[in-house]
């Protein structure tokens, strides 16, 4: 696996791999891999010839007093996971090398940046945003993998592609879990034992919600009732949000429609650490 660190030389690689007409899969990530990252590798090397993954903790995408600093960054370790899980090439630029000096150039997607994550995080999209476009235009790739647990990013990165017509298929990838049904995040590790033990409850409530979709329930206002009980039966559990919303556009939805398909997305606070999970379903 090559390790590249200069934009430039990522741009001219990706450049003499297209010449030489080969797909290229690209896997944007923060780093502090787990499974979750390694899934999406998988996919885009069952949908491309060569694998980049990035390993870049995008400053522009945190708030003031968020996590920037103390955010993982196990380099080694993320090196080796990303050769083991057969990446080709993993870019790992400075925050001065992608963020030249006099920067000031941004990217707005605008009615996706609002509501949910965008209301607690308001500079968030604006960064995740402007830092994709850049490390797809370096990265020139035909296939990019997301995780759908950050399901309003993925919405997002979506509208960004078609709105600025980029070459690029997006993928989004099923969330991965572990055993007792907490969705993979690089952040799990800030949770203490009593909150990770506690965390299940939102795999819990969507799981409930699950059935109660199966059991014939349409009305968003009962299944988000039950979601908003199921995670308030944990008292360390805050829950920010629970919602029904269109996939495509990210509109929270009055009434569900066959045909369609949903997210029930959700964010919740154990002590300073907040989680998001979220159940796809199509009716
Ligand atoms: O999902 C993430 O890890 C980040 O938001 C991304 C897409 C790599 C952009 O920094």
């Amino acid at each position: 696996m090559k390790i590249l660190n200069e934009p430039k030389e990522l741009q001219r690689l990706a450049e003499t791999i297209r010449l030489q007409e080969k797909r290229i899969g690209f896997v944007p990530t923060m780093g502090a891999l787990h499974d979750g990252h390694l899934s999406l590798v998988k996919i885009a090397k069952q949908r491309a010839d060569v694998v980049m993954v990035s390993v870049f903790v995008n400053p522009l995408q945190f708030g003031k007093n968020e996590d920037f600093e103390r955010y993982p960054r196990p380099f080694e370790r993320d090196v080796e996971l990303a050769r083991l899980a057969g990446a080709d090439i993993l870019f790992a630029p400075s925050a001065a090398a992608l963020y030249g000096e006099g920067f000031q150039t941004f990217v707005e997607v605008r009615e996706i940046s609002k509501g949910f994550e965008g209301d607690v995080r308001p500079t968030h999209f604006r960064g995740v945003a402007t830092v994709v476009l850049k490390l797809l235009n370096l990265a020139k790739p035909h296939v990019a993998v997301f995780g759908e647990k950050d399901a309003q990013q993925l919405a997002l990165v979506r509208r960004m592609v078609a709105d600025l017509n980029l070459d690029v298929e997006i993928v989004g990838a099923p969330i991965v879990r572990e055993p007792d049904g907490l969705a993979m995040s690089s952040r799990n590790v800030y949770l203490s034992a009593e909150e990770r033990r506690e965390a299940t409850i939102l795999y819990r409530a969507l799981q409930e919600a699950k059935r109660a979709l199966e059991s014939g329930e349409r009305n968003p206002d009962a299944l988000k009732r039950l979601v908003v009980a199921t995670i308030s039966s944990v008292p360390i559990a805050t829950l920010d949000y629970a919602e029904i919303v269109c996939a495509e556009d990210f509109s929270p939805t009055p009434a569900l429609q066959s045909g369609k398909t949903y997210f029930l997305i959700l964010a919740a606070r154990f002590g300073k650490t907040r989680l998001l999970d979220n159940l796809r379903f199509s009716l």
